[in-house]
């Protein structure tokens, strides 16, 4: 450390920052890395070295206090080298409360290192924030070189988050019925038929539904629709739930054609908690919580195994599952006799992600055997196909796509295609067209507020390739207990901010799958999880992905037009302190008076002239539906 005079006698003191707390950095991805880079190389920015500084990755947040007794800092700053030619763009920040004190401007991977050089006297809180250069984060690894604070008095403190509350905003279910979940239904001609109907209330229940098509008969007991029929066209047929309490009705329109997922899937998915160590036994607990919980009542719907089932081939080539997998058929049998559906993982390269066996050159093959056994959706992971196309063109990029639609269109059973190769070559453009009933939009998702919000809001604009059947995907859900592993530990994301994961991906009509040990769903997650007013959001029969409409700073609104004429509205504070914001009608396209409900506490807030202000929380969202009077 070292001592300078300053002019006016005080004893001035220098900290480098990688002496703080580092552990209080939100960034995308990796964990920040002392005197180092993100992958541990000595810090590089431009061809020179750094021996002192930290390597993070974008989007990237410290928070540090520094009691009104620091007089400047100084850093010099850029995307590492070791990104080469890998890309990587980024945008570098300096906050001191609440105000904007320098900025980079966008830099890329060989640029040389820009320098920090500010005034900090009076300020009491410094942000060090690194934005993804407004593209996206991929190999976004940003170096904070030599960053150093002077202080004439104390020590700078790293800052975790404010603290905040656990608040459940959702109201708990009434005890009469009312019927959940998708209102539209796409089947082909003479696939298996099944569609339970979701209705929370007490039990006991009964189910009726007039004007089912030939071919579809409804157990009075349990609400599921089966069967399979022909006909082409729409079916609109009338659901009834019945109890003590009360009796519930619904049309649902059953629409016979090409195109499934007229609503975006609401499930499960095995990686985000149990990552490799996922096995036969968690499938069917997750399958038994999605019952016992009440989540089914709600919409939700499939139980999908991602990687790490796979246990080579038998000698004829078909693909079989692993030990921990002894019978993916009767599991099947399992999952669906609770009225859910299940999915299935694979890669179009040789191996998976986790280097199991992949479908390549087995693809026919492969489809076969998900439909024999009875799987209702497929996740397929570009992975190791880098091996056979390395550096994709954009027809190389489709192909294996488009091989595995061929396979799962020629087999009789109605298998959800979920694309997942992170969002390369603007996959959005053209994955409806070769057969895509959702395609990822980024790398992966994890639970930090750096990697969940910039994996969401990045959605903006993209909302004219979404639709009903074919749908972006931000990726899945981190709220509840997570870990990618057999050991599970609660989500890193703050209260606000899994409102405003769960709020965002409604708006976008991203497939909700639930990311969590289903066994661990305590009482907040829950309430995340089934709030009908906000879930029908994104089960909305139209289908249209909320647009921005507005974006200052930090300050984002976000509009998605429903089926009734109404519009959901979200509210975003992206910022690090509670902000005052305006929706206003003339930005929505909205005049006169309009009703506002507050979605997430199912409530009435009045008939607003205008405009409407609400106070949004850090990190957090208001989540509202305006309709004309
Ligand atoms: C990744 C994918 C993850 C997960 C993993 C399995 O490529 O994005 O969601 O499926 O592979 O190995």
């Amino acid at each position: 450390m070292a001592s300078i005079a300053a002019p006016c006698q005080a004893k001035m003191e220098t900290f480098g920052v990688e002496s703080l707390d580092l552990q209080y950095v939100d960034q995308g991805w990796g964990s920040p890395q002392t005197n180092k880079s993100l992958a541990g190389n000595t810090i590089a920015i431009g061809g020179q070295k750094f021996e002192h500084g930290f390597g993070t990755h974008a989007v990237s947040t410290l928070r540090i206090d520094l009691n009104g007794s620091a007089e400047r800092f100084t850093a010099a700053v850029g995307v590492d080298d070791e990104v080469g030619q890998k890309g990587g763009s980024v945008n570098f920040r300096l906050i001191g409360d609440g105000k904007i004190l320098w900025e980079s401007g966008v830099m890329r991977s060989g640029n040389p290192a820009k320098m920090a050089d500010v005034e900090l006297h009076g300020v009491k809180r410094l942000v060090l924030n690194v934005g993804d250069g407004g593209d996206g984060s991929s190999w976004d690894h940003a170096d904070w070189a030599d960053a150093k604070i002077v202080m004439s008095a104390g020590r700078p403190k790293a800052l975790g988050p404010p603290p905040e509350s656990v608040v459940v905003l959702t109201p708990k279910p009434s005890s009469g019925p009312r019927i959940n979940g998708a209102k539209i239904f796409g089947v082909r001609p003479g696939s298996p038929f099944l569609f339970a109907i979701s209705a929370s209330g007490n039990r006991p229940m009964t189910f009726a539904g007039d004007h089912l098509p030939d071919g579809l008969s409804l157990d009075p007991l349990t609400g599921r629709i089966t069967g399979k029929f022909e006909k082409k066209g729409v079916h609109i047929v009338t659901l009834t739930a019945k109890n003590a309490f009360g009796t519930a009705k619904q049309s649902l329109k059953i629409v016979c054609g090409d195109t499934i997922a007229l609503t975006p899937p609401l499930g499960w998915n095995s990686w985000n908690c149990f990552g490799r160590d996922v096995t036969d036994a968690n499938v069917r607990a997750a399958a038994d919580a999605m019952v016992a919980s009440g989540l089914i009542d709600h919409g939700w719907t499939y139980i999908n195994i991602d990687d790490c089932w796979q246990g080579g081939r038998d000698t004829n080539g078909n693909i079989l599952s692993s030990d921990k997998f002894p019978d993916m058929k009767a599991l099947t049998d399992y999952v669906h006799g609770k009225g859910l559906k299940i999915g299935i993982y694979s890669s179009p390269g040789p191996q998976t992600c986790a280097h199991y066996e992949g479908s390549h050159h087995h693809e026919e093959q492969d489809a076969r055997r998900y439909a024999e056994w009875g799987f209702d959706y497929l996740k397929y992971d570009w992975c190791s196909y880098d091996q056979i196309a390395p550096s994709p063109d954009h027809d190389q990029m489709m192909k294996p796509y488009q091989v595995m639609c061929a396979a799962l269109n020629s087999v009789q059973r109605d298998i959800v295609f979920s694309f997942c190769q992170y969002g390369m070559g603007n996959v959005w453009e053209w994955g409806a067209q070769i057969g895509g009933n959702c395609w990822r939009t980024s790398g992966d998702i994890t639970d930090t507020w750096a990697s969940m919000s910039v994996n969401g809001f990045r959605l903006a604009g993209l909302e004219k390739f979404a639709g009903p059947g074919h749908w972006n995907d931000p990726d899945m859900l981190v709220v509840g207990y997570v870990g990618w592993s057999a050991k599970v530990r609660p989500t890193r994301l703050l209260p606000n901010e899994q409102y405003t994961h769960i709020s965002l991906w409604c708006l976008l009509c991203s497939p909700l799958l639930i990311g969590c040990d289903m066994t661990k769903l305590d009482e907040f997650t829950l309430s995340l999880l089934t709030n009908d007013e906000v879930l029908a959001v994104n089960q909305d029969p139209l289908g249209r992905q909320a647009m921005r409409i507005v974006k200052e700073g930090e300050l984002e609104i976000w509009a998605k037009d429903l089926e009734d004429g109404s519009k959901a509205i979200g509210l975003f504070n992206r910022g690090e302190e509670k902000t005052k914001m305006t929706a206003k009608w003339s930005d929505l396209g909205l005049t006169g008076s309009q009703k506002v409900r507050d979605l997430w506490r199912q409530k009435d807030m009045g008939t607003f002239n205008g405009k409407f202000q609400a106070s949004v929380p850090r990190h957090g969202v208001i989540l509202i539906k305006l309709s004309p009077r």
